[in-house]
């Protein structure tokens, strides 16, 4: 989703705000954007394209004050009139998140001699502002956003100001005291290496941000004075290492993933206390969106088997609108990488509206859902800067078989340690993903079949290939196959078979069998040698996996799914890490 910036201080702040936003373009790549303020006047520069293309104009920026975006387009296509910053008057704007009685406002504006000069909702922000405007930045911008329907991130420069003010309703904004200024930013990562402390702004605050300092006010306009907190190393600045693309290196970091996420939970929760509370539950609904989504299907099988209610798992976005009937004994698990995505968010706000205990499984210690969540379980998979999600997903699927493990937990902790040795092995493969992935590259379709927990793997595997290779992909019951389709299957379809369960192994070679006779291109992903010995020369390729009990064979088979994806992108010269039409962060609904 859109990534918002600002800077005050003594730098360049061209400078300051283009590497801001180098940092934040997982959210949105489609165009960017900085406006400056100097000597009482506005410099914006602003195109199509990603950041980068940026860099040319940045002597153009006069200032040390200022703010910048990176959009994902929602109202109106990428195109340089619709990038951000939007400029009326004296003001200029940038906004992440949607708002949604916008076309009302434009017509009101229009009605009142404005013309519009875009096609987003976010420019509705900016005229309003400036027609409240009556010589106090923060007074406009409370006025301007007692009309506004949605949720809002939003940077504001002033020509008669310098610094920047900002606003927050539902989309994130952390704000930063540095050595050569004051940053604000849609993610702590964006401030890594510049501020030394940061804030995260609560819900309907203000915050007016000059070289001096940062001033807070919460939503009456009072001014309060929330604790700032050091930026610690653990945001420091990411890069590939000697990897080609961010998504290569994040899948090799799914054993440290795991590593540390076993380590935290085992330190950091009270597992009695969860155990009580899961046991004690009328039912549990995992929530979440995209791999969380997935991850959260896994988690419903296992917790399932340990839990005696009733456990679902649900796409968040839905649950949000025919929400479960929770009672004060449900439990609501939701699961997000970023902690901030709008359908999660409220999904796990109507749980605990409902009054039921609400647990967050996130990879973002300070996101929004930790402050809706009764209980936290980290995930440690550090910052995961590729759209697509790889390592975070090992780490939710640690959090969730932990949790299901109840007290045989050091046990499990044990057996998923052991099993990241492996991981670490597989995930440096070049051989078998590389074949695999040459396979799809030429199929007209890739299908991911499982059963049993291979299911869930296969629908995440399938979700990473269509993301980041744009291949038509499905993942689902290897069993379903030949309930409709099997229709599809010929020679330019691929099938990618999971077996890594002994005791449905035979049931998922009748689905190879039917698919063979059809003339379609089987790949098999196995951890069992026998399945790997039979099918040796019937099929197109078998990836032997080494050996782990069947329930927990999902950290090897989706670290081979991820692979096979991202060998793929490559192959077909796609950009792994910034997919098209896509965002990281999607803190709109
Ligand atoms: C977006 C991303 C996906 C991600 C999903 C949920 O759609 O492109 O990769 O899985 O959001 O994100 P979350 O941060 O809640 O896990």
């Amino acid at each position: 989703m859109c990534g918002i910036v600002g800077y005050a201080g003594r730098g360049c702040a061209a400078q300051e705000l283009y590497s801001g936003l180098k940092k934040l373009e997982y959210r949105g790549y489609d165009s960017a954007g900085i406006s400056t303020v100097c000597n009482g006047s506005l410099y914006t520069v602003k195109r199509s394209g990603r950041v980068e293309g940026l860099q040319s104009s940045l002597g153009c920026l006069a200032g040390s004050a200022g703010i910048g975006h990176t959009r994902w387009a929602t109202h109106g296509e990428a195109n340089d009139s619709n990038a951000h910053p939007h400029v009326c008057g004296r003001f200029a704007l940038v906004h992440n998140g949607i708002i949604e009685n916008y076309a009302e406002l434009r017509e009101e504006l229009r009605a009142a001699g404005h013309t519009f000069l875009s096609q987003t909702d976010s420019e509705v922000i900016v005229r309003l502002i400036d027609s409240c405007y009556g010589g106090d930045i923060l007074g406009a911008m409370r006025l301007a956003c007692a009309r506004l329907k949605g949720c809002w991130a939003l940077a504001v420069l002033c020509a008669a100001f310098n610094g920047f003010a900002v606003a927050r309703r539902g989309s994130p904004v952390i704000v930063g005291v540095g050595r050569d200024g004051c940053y604000a930013a849609s993610d702590i990562y964006a401030l890594a290496g510049r501020a030394h402390s940061y804030c995260v702004l609560g819900e309907g605050d203000m915050a007016l941000v000059t070289a001096g300092g940062i001033q807070v006010f919460n939503g009456e306009g009072e001014e309060i004075f929330p604790p700032f907190e050091r930026v610690t190393e653990r945001f420091a600045e990411v890069g590939t290492d000697d990897c080609p693309h961010y998504m290569l290196k994040e899948i090799r970091e799914n054993a440290r993933t795991m590593r540390a996420t076993c380590k935290k939970f085992l330190s950091s929760v009270d597992v009695c206390a969860l155990s009580a509370r899961l046991s004690s539950a009328d039912k549990i609904v995992l929530v979440g969106c995209g791999t969380a989504y997935n991850a959260a299907l896994a988690g419903a099988r296992i917790l399932g088997w340990a839990c005696d209610c009733p456990v679902s798992a649900c796409i968040a976005g839905e649950a949000r609108y025919d929400p479960p009937s929770f009672t004060k004994n449900s439990v609501c698990i939701a699961v997000s990488q970023s902690g901030e995505t709008a359908d999660t968010l409220r999904a796990a706000e109507i749980a605990r509206g409902a009054g039921a205990c609400v647990i967050a499984v996130t990879n973002v210690g300070y996101s929004a859902v930790t402050r809706i969540a009764h209980t936290v379980l980290p995930v440690c998979a550090g910052a995961e800067v590729c759209v697509a999600a790889t390592k975070s997903y090992i780490g939710q699927l640690v959090c969730l078989h932990l949790m299901a493990a109840g007290a045989r937990i050091k046990e499990r902790a044990e057996c998923i340690l052991k099993l990241a040795d492996e991981v670490e092995k597989l995930a440096s493969d070049g051989e078998y993903a590389s074949t695999i992935a040459k396979l799809c590259a030429r199929s007209r379709a890739v299908f991911f079949l499982g059963r049993g927990c291979d299911v869930e793997v296969a629908v995440e595997g399938s979700l990473k290939l269509k993301e980041v290779s744009y291949i038509f992909s499905d993942g689902y019951p290897a069993g379903e196959l030949k309930h409709g389709t099997l229709a599809l299957v010929d020679e330019t379809v691929l099938s990618v078979v999971l077996v890594c369960d002994e005791g449905l192994a035979d049931k998922c070679l009748n689905a190879v069998e039917q698919i063979l006779s059809r003339r379609g291109r089987v790949a098999v992903i196995t951890t069992l040698p026998r399945v790997a010995e039979r099918l040796k020369g019937r099929v197109q390729a078998v990836w032997l996996l080494p050996p782990a009990p069947f329930h927990v064979a999902c950290f090897l088979s989706a670290t081979a799914l991820q692979l096979i994806a991202y060998r793929t992108a490559v192959l077909l010269g796609r950009d792994p890490d910034k997919p098209r039409n896509l965002a990281k962060s999607v803190t709109v609904e």
